[in-house]
């Protein structure tokens, strides 16, 4: 079977860069969703497509990265698509090279780019170099935006509920990008949020600003097990260590939270709990064999959303002339 889009569809996303969650609509994460539950099929049966033959992507890492790198590169291997990449030294950053310079240079080679940088400004500078798509795969404690569309997915997938959904964060919510991106996210559909942390890492105020805004309702507390209780999800994030300036503080709020099996007793039976990975010791290994874990389906999850990404951005579903549109 082939799949193909309506010349609209497609002209929402061919040659867009995926920068930041927030330019993403209700119909954009339909669109996403449908596609990456097309790929999920390919992704489980490990089956090659033959999409995105003779198209490069190169992958950009200058940050640690197993899942993000290994998943965008997995996911265009399964489209037909060949993968190059560069990591820390090996690239001309480290010559003092502007991500400019850098964007100009590998859109040369490749045709779609995946960028991750600890700075926040690197992949705006890196995307208006750039002739070709370019994806955010994470900028410094800002923004993971593929991440948050796998993480929606995943709380979504084979579940009725998607409205007035309670959502509890627990961690760093002060650095953990993924948190920062997968709440914006949410934000679009009237979500009731629970964030629970240490003082020190709090939600910048100026997403939990927004949020309400958008019409959510926000319950900022330290207590994790009055709480979870009340949840749908649970959202446990990492203390970002690479994120503190002084190794101390980082120390001092590194362990306030831990779910183990006692705390899921406390959870309502249908909580899904969710980790972006990796895990420290704020989920206990015990609770992985509890149905209720779900964060290695994440990880799945996470191929299928990327190559859905992929095909989109680089246009190769487009429909051609004389050819019939299945299943959009
Ligand atoms: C996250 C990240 O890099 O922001 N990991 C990931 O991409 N799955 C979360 C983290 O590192 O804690």
């Amino acid at each position: 079977m082939s799949i193909y889009l309506s010349k609209n569809e497609q002209a929402r996303f061919l040659g867009r860069h995926i920068l930041s969650i927030a330019d993403f609509t209700p119909e954009d994460i339909h669109i996403v969703f449908k596609l990456a539950g097309y790929f999920e099929d390919y992704v489980k049966n490990r089956i090659q497509m033959d999409l995105m033959k003779g198209l490069i992507l190169a992958t950009l890492f200058f940050e640690p990265s197993t899942r993000t790198r290994l998943s965008f590169e997995t996911g265009m291997l399964r489209l037909g698509g060949s993968v190059i990449n560069a990591t820390g030294t090996s690239s001309s950053l480290e010559k003092g090279e502007s991500f400019q310079d850098m964007g100009k240079v590998v859109s040369r080679f490749a045709d779609v780019m995946v960028l991750r940088h600890p700075l926040e400004s690197s992949i705006h500078q890196f995307a208006e170099g750039s002739s070709v798509p370019v994806i955010n795969a994470g900028n410094g404690s800002n923004e993971h935006p593929t991440q948050a569309l796998l993480d929606l997915y995943s709380i979504w997938h084979g579940r009725v509920q998607t409205k007035n959904l309670k959502i509890g964060f627990v961690g760093d919510l002060k650095f953990g990008r993924a948190a920062h991106s997968i709440t914006k996210l949410l934000g679009l559909y009237k979500t009731h949020f629970y964030f629970i942390s240490h003082p020190t890492l709090r939600m910048p105020p100026e997403i939990t600003k927004q949020v309400k805004a958008q019409g959510c309702k926000v319950t900022e507390t330290e207590n994790l097990a009055d709480t979870i209780k009340d949840l749908d999800v649970l959202y446990v994030t990492r203390v970002q260590k690479e994120r503190f300036t002084d190794l101390s503080t980082y120390e001092a709020v590194k362990s306030c939270y831990r779910i183990d099996p006692q705390m899921m007793k406390k959870a309502n039976l249908s909580l899904s709990l969710l980790h972006p990975l990796p895990r420290l010791d704020e989920i206990a290994v015990e609770v992985d064999k509890d149905p209720r874990a779900r964060y290695f389906e994440q990880v799945t999850n996470g191929v299928a959303i990327r190559m859905a990404l992929l095909a989109l951005v680089s246009g190769r579903l487009a429909e051609p002339a004389g050819e019939k549109t299945i299943g959009f």
